[in-house]
């Protein structure tokens, strides 16, 4: 039986102005005694200091022993908020795990077992292992934490029985400590066609718990929670936030413990059973990602962003124009149709042309079909070569949609494999939702079925993107034969289903789409390539949708497109240039029947893309900034270059103000140092975009206005006259004298 090794040192890990201090020291479960704003190089004297200075006082009435949060706050620590880890053996026992540090290693070293070492490891971005046991109770475990160069830190966790007999997990909650005045929280809401909805709240004593049972990340997932100062903004105040990579049910945290500590946490929420270990298993938790920001939530936003850019398979800068045709023609599938849209697409600069839903088996329309991935030969009697060949010759490239998860009752899968369909028993199915059921791909045959029908025709035809659906909540989602739940095991086939298909053919995108937007998180973005934001593409709803998707993923990696005019979801009217501008700040594509646009439309729209191809890489390595402030009518969103060299900002009015004039935009972001040329970008009717005097004397509107980074940033300029629901976008550059 091993032991607590008799030196363990403090790990003090900093970058990117953020700093954690793990202590295990004791030999106890690590507990975090600082994580924020960076504490420059610690010393010996300074890690003995901190030791001290961070132990809580004993209160009356409470255990004798200061109360110790650890990263798995345990009970036997004294913590009374939710546990780390929850589980038991069959008979009952095993509940109060009291896991000790086995060993530690920072970016693979062992810091453990030399009682002559150093009291203090000091690292920048590392990796630190934990590997923790509780030999009396036959559990093992093992905690990973990570500082990443853009300053995030994650952590995740595994448990293993090392027990003689079963040992259930219920549930596995990392948990980040956060200062008590940060008693403000921020998450999201939302439903189809209304994704990622803020919403704030004060925390008090108890657990603000979001928890989600769809199977899927959710419209309505709590996405990125934070709790701050009360106000935080975009730059200002100092913010916390916690992310649950995972795209199965799972859990957010904020807790206020009336001991006085306080958390923000994370894990999957697992369904009876599902963490159920024989001797010797394991059970691996998501990774949860933490944020912190000393001034606002833009700086949370551009660390994710630079977390995602940083990982090697990122996908490339030149975010190829799309055209998905759904929105265009929808089941109604005819080859002339749809080379007509792909000839206009082509002669308008688009990159990628997808076909979606209903080329497959019986899919004339949202009852059937779904589960046979075989090209239908009622409508493509000649398979799908014609189009592909078509499009691929107009050079753009080819996108096919997929739903691989789903089973329509109508469809010859589901007739000759009932047992695949997920249901709680033989003769209870769940009810249907979007006419559909899941397809269990916990099951190897049911997965290999579904791999191989989709390896088939990704080999068949030269295609480069699949945008891969997922209609409907898990419920009542179990293994047919056993009545077993089966969501954990779904969320991990899907996982592997993506992950081979993309090895097989190499180069394949992915789409994350689900009913729109319902499945955007950063594991999901782990196998695929970008999300499909939400159904409605309405540019109204789109600034808000956008704009807080934003604040966890890149803007390359959001599907933004220009829709019709009249938006199919709302059925509200909108100019062209507010469509645009609005889907610009995203990869851009469209989704409109642009056989129906007027040849001016297709002008305008074919100068859209232009721009978009010209500003695109500024897009997607740049900064995001954000302003909601000059009045809550305008909104801004920008992105500036690194080197501050340029920058593009979009102002949109969302709403109309009570006030005749809003006051000053100002443009966050900009070197004070550096000279800007700004210039409004001019697309469509000149007449329509300027109304403040600035513009309109002489050739300002043609040539710019020159100003310092610092009058741009503090002083502004004075906002124009906008009509609701329409935008202005501004190109500066630094002027290098
Ligand atoms: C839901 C998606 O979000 C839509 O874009 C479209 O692909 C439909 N499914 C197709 O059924």
């Amino acid at each position: 039986m091993s032991s607590t090794p008799t030196a363990l040192p403090l790990v003090h890990l900093s970058t990117a102005g953020v700093s954690i201090v793990l202590d295990a020291t004791d030999g106890r479960i690590p507990a975090v005694l600082h994580w924020g704003r960076a504490l420059g190089p610690l010393s010996a004297g300074d890690a003995a200091a901190l030791s001290l200075l961070t132990v809580p006082s004993v209160p009356t009435n409470a255990m004798d022993d200061p109360l110790r949060v650890g990263l798995l706050p345990q009970l036997g620590d004294g913590w009374l908020g939710t546990p780390g880890l929850v589980g038991s053996r069959e008979d009952g026992s095993g509940f109060a795990p009291r896991l000790a540090v086995r060993s530690v290693t920072v970016e693979g070293e062992s810091v453990t077992g030399d009682p002559a070492a150093d009291e203090l490891v000091e690292a920048g971005a590392a990796r630190v292992v934990f590997e923790l046991a509780d030999e009396e109770l036959g559990l093992g475990a093992r905690l990973v934490v990570e500082l990443l160069a853009s300053g995030i830190v994650r952590a995740r966790a595994h448990v293993t029985n090392t027990g003689a007999d079963a040992y259930t997990v219920e549930s596995l909650t990392v948990a980040l400590p956060v200062p008590l005045e940060a008693d403000e929280v921020l998450d999201f809401a939302g439903r189809w066609g209304k994704e990622r909805t803020p919403q704030r709240t004060r925390l008090t004593v108890g657990t603000h718990l979001r928890e989600n049972r769809r199977g899927r990340t959710g419209a309505d997932s709590a996405y990125l929670l934070h709790v701050g100062r009360p106000g935080f903004d975009f730059r200002a105040g100092e913010v916390w936030a916690v992310h649950t990579a995972f795209s199965g049910n799972h859990r957010h945290l904020a807790e206020r413990s009336s001991l006085g500590a306080q958390i923000l946490g994370g894990g999957e929420l697992l369904l009876p059973h599902e963490g159920r270990l024989a001797a010797g298993e394991t059970y691996q938790g998501p990774w949860v990602y933490g944020a912190y920001s000393p001034a606002g939530l833009d700086p949370i936003a551009q660390a994710f962003h630079r977390t995602l850019r940083a990982r090697p398979g990122h996908v490339d800068t030149a975010r190829p124009v799309t055209l998905n045709v759904w929105e265009a023609v929808y089941f109604d599938h005819d080859l002339a149709r749809l080379t007509d849209l792909a000839d206009i697409a082509a002669h308008l600069g688009v990159e990628r042309y997808v076909l979606d839903d209903g080329w497959f088996g019986s899919r004339r329309d949202d009852f059937s079909g779904l589960g046979d991935w075989e090209v239908s030969p009622d409508v493509w009697p000649h398979g799908l070569t014609p189009l592909v060949d078509h499009v691929t010759g107009l050079g753009m490239q080819f996108g096919l949609w997929f739903e691989p998860e789903m089973v329509s009752a109508d469809s010859d899968v589901a007739r000759a494999h009932p047992e695949w369909i997920m249901a709680p028993s033989a003769d209870r199915l769940p009810r249907e939702s979007r006419h559909q059921q899941v397809l269990n791909l916990s099951i190897p045959e049911a997965w290999q079925h579904v791999h191989d029908q989709m390896h088939a025709i990704l080999s068949a035809y030269d295609i480069a993107y699949i945008k891969w659906d997922h209609n409907r909540d898990l419920i009542e989602s179990a293994t047919r034969a056993t009545g077993a739940a089966a969501t954990h095991a779904q969320t991990l086939a899907t996982y592997r289903l993506m992950d081979t298909l993309k090895a097989e053919h190499p180069g394949l995108e992915i789409e994350s789409c689900a009913s729109g937007g319902a499945r955007v998180d950063l594991e999901v973005l782990d196998h695929s390539d970008r999300v499909w934001v939400s159904d409605c593409i309405d540019p109204l709803e789109r600034q808000q949708m956008n704009r807080w998707t934003a604040q966890l993923i890149p803007l390359e990696l959001m599907g933004s497109h220009i829709a019709s005019g009249r938006s199919h979801t709302t059925t509200r009217l909108h100019s062209l240039a507010f469509r645009a501008a609005t889907a610009l700040f995203g990869h851009l594509g469209i989704e409109w029947d642009l056989t129906q646009a007027s040849e001016t439309e297709l002008t305008e729209l074919s100068r859209w893309i232009a721009l978009y191809k010209e500003q695109r890489e500024l897009l997607f390595t740049g900064d995001l900034v954000r302003d909601g402030e000059v009045d809550d009518a305008l909104w801004l969103t920008g992105v500036v270059a690194g080197d501050r060299s340029r920058a593009l900002y979009e102002v949109a009015c969302v709403t109309s103000s009570d006030l005749a004039v809003v006051g000053r935009i100002r443009f966050p972001g900009l070197d004070p140092e550096r000279r800007y040329r700004i210039e409004p970008v001019v697309i469509g009717d000149p007449a329509r975009v300027h109304e403040s005097p600035a513009w309109s004397a002489g050739e300002a509107i043609t040539r710019g206005i020159e100003a310092s980074g610092a009058i741009l940033t503090q002083v502004g300029f004075a906002a124009p006259q906008m009509s609701p629901e329409s935008s202005r976008v501004y190109a500066l550059t630094a002027i290098d004298r």
